[in-house]
């Protein structure tokens, strides 16, 4: 399961992504915001990490009007690795390295047809192990510290 939240900024991109991911066939959980009026991103920065973490979900969408408020606040969550990204490359990349479990994706920044590109690229992209899972399990120390 996908667990997906954004702010009001990213409210309407979210809308899209869902009936992108319905065609798709991806189970999700919209984990709000529920409407387009003003809000507070960290609120659903942290419902979505806290699914990601707990197990609930396996991989987390995000998004605010830059995709920075809200991946700073879920990257407070203990064991989550929630990556902004602008372009498929940094999508591919922060799946294959960084074994990242959250997108985090600028509504005001991106078009929504790049958008929905990423998210399949971030979808559908594995984390490559051996060398990189070494540098991971580094990010997770300094979690414990
Ligand atoms: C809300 O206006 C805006 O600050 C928020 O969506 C986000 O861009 C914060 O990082």
């Amino acid at each position: 399961m996908i667990a997906i939240g954004s702010d009001h900024g990213g409210f309407a991109l979210k809308q899209e992504i869902m009936k992108h991911l319905e065609a798709a066939g991806y189970a999700y959980k919209d984990y709000g915001t529920y409407t387009a009026d003003s809000c507070d991103y960290p609120v659903y920065g942290e419902r979505v990490a806290r699914a990601v973490a707990g197990g609930e979900a396996e991989r987390g969408i995000l998004i605010c009007g830059t995709g920075i408020g809200i991946s700073i606040s879920a990257n407070k969550v203990k064991g989550i690795r929630a990556a902004l990204c602008g372009d498929c490359y940094s999508a591919e990349m922060t799946r294959r390295h960084n074994d990242a479990n959250i997108l985090a994706l600028g509504a005001r920044v991106l078009g929504p047809g790049l958008a929905l590109k990423i998210v399949d690229t971030f979808l559908t992209t594995e984390f490559e192990g051996g060398r990189h899972a070494r540098r991971v399990a580094l990010i997770s120390d300094i979690e414990n510290r």
